[in-house]
């Protein structure tokens, strides 16, 4: 049976999300359709929202990082049941078949091809709106009130697990913890530059304090960030725009030569250089957290690579989707982090441009969207 229900739809890059009914059709073979309960916006969906090369994928729903319950699934669903399972949306798939699956080093799975053109299946999706079939963010599309997604793009947990916080487990803290843990593997002792203190940037702080790092050091142009930075583990706070000299220099005579490990979390492509310049020259690794947007390029002074510096990226927290961030709900869970910090706004799915502009003003870390 179709479901009709209300969506956030993005018709063109830079106009407003529009609340639209759409037809969700039942899940076909290996897909799940998933009733979303808790959702948010983060940094990404922004980006692509604004970018006028976007436009090849409206009309879209947007949204990427959720929580629900399963509503009903498609032939060949093994790993959750029929109706009620509370899971968790990836939106980096795991098929657990592919060249990258099988390998530990990575956690970017082959089927991500569909992810990236913000398809369901291999050229459609399962929900229409007037008559148009609607691409789907990143093969996932959070925003929505129900959506069908592959298995692969979703993963089962705890049924005592509180959508309303657990949903941010889906990409901004498993992207910010799982680059201080995995990515960077922050050494106890060591000292951290983080910048850019959003809920990525929050929760590499929390990676880094949970790895036992000594000093964590949180760098934002917005000194409205500084007092939850602190509160979640971050030693010392700086604003770049504070002194003549810049960051780096400040940073590389604070740190006696710079920092063990820093992370770029802004987004932006200026501050790579910055990171990367912020690292002790003879050890230091620099991770890229998150997205920097596609379409862009990155300048780099090769002055910084005279050195034994490691500049590497970072997706997803290197996690394992479907088998690690469900273990990330266990953890959060058995209270070994606090996700509350994290989530600062709560507002419905139709206020959903009220949390975008919350987002863009910096006011706000996570809205939560409730239905
Ligand atoms: N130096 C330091 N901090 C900066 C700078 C800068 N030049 N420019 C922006 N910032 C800060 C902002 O003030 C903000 O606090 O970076 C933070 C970015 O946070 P959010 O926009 O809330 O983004 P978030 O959801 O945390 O994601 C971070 O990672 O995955 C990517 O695409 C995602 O761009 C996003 C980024
Ligand atoms: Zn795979
Ligand atoms: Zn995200």
């Amino acid at each position: 049976m179709v479901i009709r229900c209300k969506a956030a739809v993005l018709w063109k890059p830079g106009a407003p999300l529009a609340i639209e009914e759409v037809e969700v059709a039942p899940p076909k073979a290996k897909e799940v359709r998933v009733k979303i309960v808790a959702t948010g916006i983060c940094g990404t969906d922004i980006k692509s929202m604004d970018t006028k090369e976007f436009s090849q994928f409206c009309p879209i729903i947007m949204g990427h990082e959720g929580a629900g319950i399963v509503e009903s699934v498609g032939e060949e669903v093994s790993t959750v049941r029929t109706a009620g399972d509370k899971v968790i949306i990836l939106c980096i798939p795991q098929c657990g078949e592919c060249d990258t699956c099988l390998n530990s080093k990575s956690n970017i799975c082959a089927e991500i091809k569909v992810s990236e053109r913000h398809l369901t299946s291999e050229d459609t999706s399962r929900i229409t709106c007037k008559g148009k079939f609607l691409h789907q963010y990143i093969a996932t599309g959070t925003l929505s009130e129900y959506t069908v997604i592959r298995e692969i793009s979703v993963a089962k947990i705890d049924e005592g697990a509180p959508l309303e916080k657990v949903f941010v487990i889906g990409c901004g803290f498993a992207t910010g913890y799982g680059a201080a843990i995995n990515s960077a593997k922050v050494t106890p002792g060591s000292t951290c530059v983080v910048f850019g203190l959003g809920c990525v940037g929050l929760s590499v702080i929390i990676g880094c304090k949970a790895a036992g790092a000594a000093r964590i050091i949180a760098v934002d142009i917005n000194k409205d960030k500084f007092a939850k930075a602190s509160s979640v583990g971050a030693t010392f706070c700086v604003d770049p725009q504070d002194f003549d000299k810049s960051i780096e220099e400040f940073l590389i005579d604070m740190l006696n030569g710079g920092a063990d490990f820093c992370f770029e979390v802004t987004g932006k492509t200026e501050t790579v250089a910055t990171a990367l310049g912020s690292c002790h020259k003879d050890h230091g690794v620099c991770v890229i957290v998150g997205s920097l947007g596609s379409w862009s390029n990155i300048t780099i002074n090769s002055q910084l690579f005279i050195s034994a510096r490691i500049l590497k990226a970072s997706v997803l927290g290197d996690w394992k989707t479907k088998e690690e961030l469900p273990k990330l709900v266990s953890d959060y869970m058995a209270k070994k982090f606090n996700l509350d910090r994290l989530i600062t706004h709560t507002l419905t799915l139709s206020e959903v441009n009220e949390a975008v502009q919350l987002m863009k003003s910096g006011q706000c870390i996570r809205c939560v969207l409730l239905p």
